[in-house]
């Protein structure tokens, strides 16, 4: 099998957000999908067993979806992809609001809030049904594709989050 060839199934690219202990917590994802149109709408997102957000949608069970846009920020990515909540408040890095509850993106494509009801285990992932409570449309911008984040973005947005630990680094020593 050459799995390069499920590069070419199609995904945006996601902010959850979910409650924490400490702070709040949520990660990047891709793997979503809606696949009811009905009242309410459900998706399915799957998740990394070894993610905080993983035990978090287990535990609270509600959550948001910040969509990236076209033009989103490498370092959000980085922020929300490349390093766990676990050791770190992701939200104070980035621009957001606090909307019942919960935390969602500044200039995202659009929200949603969703509430898990249903969860099924994989080997590596849980896959969580959901059933989307409200959305919002956010600035009118295009929905960052993950393909083109491949191409355009992965580089930049590791990039951004060395500069981001080197000046947390050089802060620590002030
Ligand atoms: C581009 C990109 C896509 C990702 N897609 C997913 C995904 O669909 N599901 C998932 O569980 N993790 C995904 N991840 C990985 C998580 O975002 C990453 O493991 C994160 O550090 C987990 O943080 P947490 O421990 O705070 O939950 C993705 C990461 C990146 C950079």
């Amino acid at each position: 099998m050459d799995k390069t060839a499920l590069y070419k199934l199609s995904y945006g690219l996601y902010v959850v957000g979910v409650k924490a202990p400490q702070w709040f917590g949520g990660c990047v994802v891709d793997a979503v999908a809606q696949v009811d149109g009905g009242a309410p709408p459900i998706l399915i997102l799957s998740c990394l067993k070894n993610n905080l957000t993983n035990e978090l949608l287990k535990a609270e069970k509600e959550f948001t979806l910040s969509v990236l846009p076209e033009n989103v920020d490498p370092f959000v990515i980085a922020n929300f992809g490349l390093q766990s909540a676990r050791a770190v408040d992701k939200w104070r890095n980035v621009p957001h609001a606090v909307k019942d509850g919960l935390p969602a993106l500044q200039d995202a494509a659009a929200y949603l809030r969703c509430r898990v009801t249903e969860s099924r285990e994989f080997t590596g992932h849980t896959m969580f049904f959901c059933s989307v409570l409200d959305a919002w449309p956010g600035v009118p911008v295009k929905p960052l594709v993950y393909a083109d984040y491949r191409q355009n973005l992965q580089a930049a947005a590791k990039e951004a989050f060395q500069k981001f630990k080197e000046q947390a680094k050089a802060e620590s020593f002030l």
